[in-house]
């Protein structure tokens, strides 16, 4: 027989990986309960068969909800190693909901009277799990379709998984028309068990508390470590782009995992982007990892003010930042128009070094 979740959580306590927590190790039989129904249950049959085959009912899911930092997406993920089935998948949701919103654009292009039906049958004919790291609802767009896709998805026997900072009765608070999102809210609580996972401990801060979160110069040496440090944050997760939808541009971010974004300097402060597009990034993440930041003056006056509105930006979201760059803050930018602006920036990057520097819970 297969090792149980919480047989494989105290082992990894046991080897000293993990730090054994009363509170993350009580909802595991919770997952235990969902892995062992879908592992009894018959596979799905893809083509005409499966089409046709009678669907059986998806085990009620999780909606695993609490601060940031207790655990939730390293639980999910521990879960979706163990269940052994085929057809499974672990996504952010909110990569998911893009590829849908692209799905239903390409049907809609077909002229059918409902997109979101074909859509739905697509995701649900060769999924039983779907796993969702973090999911919240922002966009009115969004909120307008999660009803109808999800009720097709639990009566088409997917079982859902999802990590969440919210209760669901805060999902899409205050967003516009949230009288037509309610009934999701009560998809959820009927199709998934919701539990809070209220540990006392923030793992994230616990780990960086203490650890250094600025490098310089940014050399080979700073990099290996930037390296390292994402190894470490990231481990266990897939890598993937984050595509944040400002005002209908896309703007890309080469890499993010597990609240965790990547980028460079370049990548960041190089391009034609604003306040909205560094808010919004602010939002989506919890780490920023930025490097190469260079020297800043006159010469590239402009990278250096969206490098200010980028760092307001995480200054205000209490994002942790961790970067590599040509000096120590104070002498980024010695010269020219905006040194007296770039003060309050300098005095910000030294302070969010600070051990105690971090994002409260949404
Ligand atoms: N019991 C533990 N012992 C040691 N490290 C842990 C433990 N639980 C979680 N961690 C680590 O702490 C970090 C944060 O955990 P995780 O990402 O799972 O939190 P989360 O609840 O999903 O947070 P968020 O709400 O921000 O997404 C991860 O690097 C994770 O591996
Ligand atoms: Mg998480």
């Amino acid at each position: 027989m297969s090792e149980t979740l919480s047989g494989i959580y105290t082992r990894l306590a046991g080897e000293g990986r993990i730090d054994p927590d009363p509170a993350q190790l009580a909802v595991l039989p919770e997952l235990e309960r969902i892995r062992e129904a879908l592992e009894a249950q018959p596979e799905k049959r893809g083509g005409l068969r499966g089409l046709f085959a009678k669907t059986p009912n998806a085990e009620k899911g999780l909606y695993l909800w609490g601060g940031v930092g207790r655990g939730k997406s390293m639980l999910m993920d521990l879960f979706f190693a163990a269940v052994d089935i085929e057809h499974k998948r672990r996504v952010h949701f909110h990569a998911f909901m893009q590829e849908v919103q692209a799905a239903l654009h390409e049907a809609r292009k077909t002229g059918v009277d409902d997109a979101i039906l074909p859509v739905a049958r697509d995701i649900a004919q060769s999924l039983r799990l779907l796993c969702f790291d973090e999911m919240q609802i922002t966009d009115i767009a969004d909120a307008m379709i999660v009803g109808r896709l999800f009720e097709y998805l639990f009566s088409h026997g997917v079982t859902v998984v999802t990590t969440s900072n919210r209760v669901p009765d805060d999902l899409y608070k205050d967003g516009l028309n949230r009288q037509l999102f309610v009934p999701f809210i009560d998809q959820l609580k009927s199709h998934l068990v919701v539990w809070e996972l209220a540990s006392p401990t923030d793992y994230r801060q616990q780990k960086l508390t203490g650890m250094p979160s600025y490098f310089s110069p940014a050399n080979a040496e700073a990099r290996a470590t930037l390296d390292t440090l994402w190894r470490d944050m990231t481990a266990g997760t897939g890598v993937e782009r984050l595509t944040l939808k400002i005002k209908g541009r896309d703007v890309e971010i080469p890499a993010f995992a597990n609240g965790v974004a990547r980028a460079t300097f370049y990548d960041l402060c190089a391009q034609p982007l604003g306040p909205a597009d560094y808010l919004a990034l602010a939002e989506a993440v919890r780490v920023l990892i930025l490097e190469d930041i260079p020297r800043l003056s006159s010469e590239n006056y402009n990278e250096a003010k969206r490098f200010v509105t980028l760092i307001d930006a995480l200054y205000e979201g209490r994002v942790r930042l961790i970067a590599s760059a040509a000096d120590v803050p104070d002498k980024l930018y010695i010269e020219g128009e905006g040194t007296f602006e770039f003060e309050r920036t300098s005095s910000r990057l030294i302070e969010m070094q600070g051990a105690d520097w971090a994002k409260e819970a949404a």
